[in-house]
């Protein structure tokens, strides 16, 4: 039985103070929570505060994104030691935000994944399509391309020890959630994909997310699906209740 993960991305959002007010207001319902993992990831910015803020909960710390290298002449990046030394245990890699104002192809997130595995990081590693592919039919293709992409020259543990997101970059942002058989179609070809790449043992092992207008209202009946296994929540993230509505449709 996979346990199912819910993560929120702050993206670009949260000071400090913020940052230490919405946490709180998560600890007050979710500190001793056990029924699914809960992950947040705020701006790198935050990452010191909220770890401190979140220590003795069950409550998990990620980051948004990081470098490959472990160290060097790479202005304003972050590695991936960095990151563990504040206790982070996920980081957030190829996010469809990055690949698109940032450049990140496959390969570049491939590396990122295995320096953040070689840190003892779980990378989120984030795939999907865009509305111009879905309409031109292309969903299984780019998705296949970015899941043998992303993960390529991964060990099996290496690969348990990940979490795929499924984000379909048209339900991103635009409260046009993908309904759960749309979802659900697409997290059935990724485990495919991944029983391909090892064998349907390990698939049937990694945790793979929808994100993409996760919302109180609709979680429930996204994580239901059988190859839906959490949430990676962006907006609803930012608001303690809306997201802790969503950690508990997760159980
Ligand atoms: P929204 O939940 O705001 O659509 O964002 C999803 C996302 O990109 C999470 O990584």
């Amino acid at each position: 039985m996979r346990k199912k993960i819910v993560a929120g991305n702050w993206k670009m959002n949260m000071t400090t103070e913020e940052a230490t007010s919405l946490v709180n207001g998560l600890k007050a319902e979710l500190a001793i929570f056990r029924g699914a993992d809960v992950v947040v990831c705020p701006p790198f910015t935050a990452i010191s505060t909220v770890s401190a803020l979140v220590q003795g909960t069950h409550i998990d710390l990620g980051a948004q994104n990081m470098h490959w290298e472990k160290s060097g002449a790479y202005t304003g990046e972050i590695s991936a030691a960095m990151l563990r030394e504040l206790y982070c245990h996920y980081v957030i890699l190829g996010h469809s935000e990055r690949r698109t104002y940032f450049g990140e192809t496959d390969e570049i997130v491939n590396r990122k994944v295995k320096a953040a595995l070689a840190a003892t990081l779980h990378p989120i590693v984030c795939v999907g399509e865009t509305l111009a592919q879905r309409e031109a039919g292309e969903v299984e293709t780019v998705i296949t391309t970015q899941v043998r992409g992303s993960l390529a020259g991964l060990s099996q543990k290496e690969i348990l020890d990940s979490v795929i997101a499924y984000e379909p970059v048209w339900a991103i942002g635009t409260g046009k959630t993908a309904t759960s058989a749309q979802a659900q179609e697409v997290h059935a070809l990724i485990r495919k994909t991944l029983a391909s790449m090892y064998d349907a043992a390990i698939a049937d092992g990694v945790r793979i997310q929808y994100g993409g207008s996760v919302k109180p209202g609709n979680a429930k009946e996204l994580f239901s699906m059988p190859d839906i296994d959490g949430g990676l929540i962006g907006g609803a993230a930012l608001d303690a209740k809306s997201f802790i509505d969503i950690v508990r449709a997760a159980v």
